[in-house]
């Protein structure tokens, strides 16, 4: 990551994915800026992560297009030149919050949770592509979950926002790739204790269970960074529009021995 200068959204506390993401560039000599939403700084916890890594915080709301292009333009000037990475690493779903069940979605609660998770990062890759702001062989990473392809009842509408974004990474991943030399690719991550992941509804429950179904147990926030930094590393130059899992094997294994021995009585 020497010499590498990226934006990586979304450190909210020290459980944070990618505040772990953002510790592990640092260490790896990557330069960066941290954003976040405006309201989500308000605790200042970002401060601390900000003078261990020397980095700037640049507020934005990822929904809104005139943070986003301040900030890229921003973030060029403060880093001294073009980007080479960018992790998006953001999610809320408001039915979740307010405990609405799928069935009895509150689709204004629907919109502006598929427009924090999902169509952000459409507007970040725009934000990006219009600026001019990503170096070649650069490389763009969001963070996205397996209910996307199978249905995990609890985690309700994000379901349809992961899958959304997944689809704008490899559709958006087309055009950076042939016009920018760009990679854009999603990380399809382990259930982690984060703010976000303990908002799930039975969270505690199904972490053990996805633990036990790993054969490499599940993937922390620490392995998700150590990917993450593969991905923005020059080892990866021609992985692009991609969903990559990251998750100990959970989304390949039918059942575990140590499952089977729960039931078979
Ligand atoms: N924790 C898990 O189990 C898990 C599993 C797979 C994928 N993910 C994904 O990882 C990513 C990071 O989540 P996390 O688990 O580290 O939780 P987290 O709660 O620490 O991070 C979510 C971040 O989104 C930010 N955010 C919310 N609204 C925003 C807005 N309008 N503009 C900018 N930022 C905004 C929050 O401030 C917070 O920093 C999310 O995309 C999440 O869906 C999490």
């Amino acid at each position: 990551m020497q010499g590498k200068r990226g934006i990586i959204f979304g450190a909210l506390d020290e459980n944070s994915i990618a505040w772990k993401t953002a510790e592990r560039v640092h260490e790896e000599g990557g330069t960066f800026v941290l954003t976040n939403a405006p309201v989500d700084l308000r605790m200042g916890a970002i401060n601390k992560l900000a003078e261990q890594t020397g980095s700037e915080i640049i507020p934005a709301d990822a929904t809104n297009e005139e943070d986003l292009q301040q900030l890229v333009a921003k973030a060029m000037e403060i880093l001294g030149g073009k980007l080479d990475f960018v992790l998006h690493s953001i999610g809320m779903s408001i039915n979740v919050r307010k405990g609405r069940h799928y069935t009895d979605e509150k689709y204004d609660f629907t919109t502006k949770g598929w427009d924090v998770s999902a169509l952000s990062f459409h507007k970040v890759l725009q934000s990006l592509f219009k600026a001019d702001a990503m170096n070649e062989w650069g490389s763009i990473v969001a963070l996205t979950y397996m209910a996307a392809q199978r249905t995990f009842p609890d985690y309700n509408d994000m379901a349809d926002n992961k899958a959304y974004l997944e689809s704008v990474a490899r559709s958006f991943g087309y055009f950076f790739g042939k016009e920018k030399n760009v990679r854009v690719n999603t990380i399809s991550q382990s259930p982690t204790p984060t703010t976000a992941g303990q908002g799930v509804k039975g969270f505690d429950g199904f972490i053990s269970y996805a633990e036990k179904i790993s054969p490499l147990g599940n993937a922390t926030a620490d392995d998700c960074a150590n990917y993450t930094v593969s991905l923005f590393s020059d080892l990866t130059r021609k992985v692009t529009m991609q969903n990559l899992f990251h998750d100990g094997g959970f989304s390949n294994t039918g059942v575990s021995e140590e499952v089977i021995e729960i039931f078979d009585k």
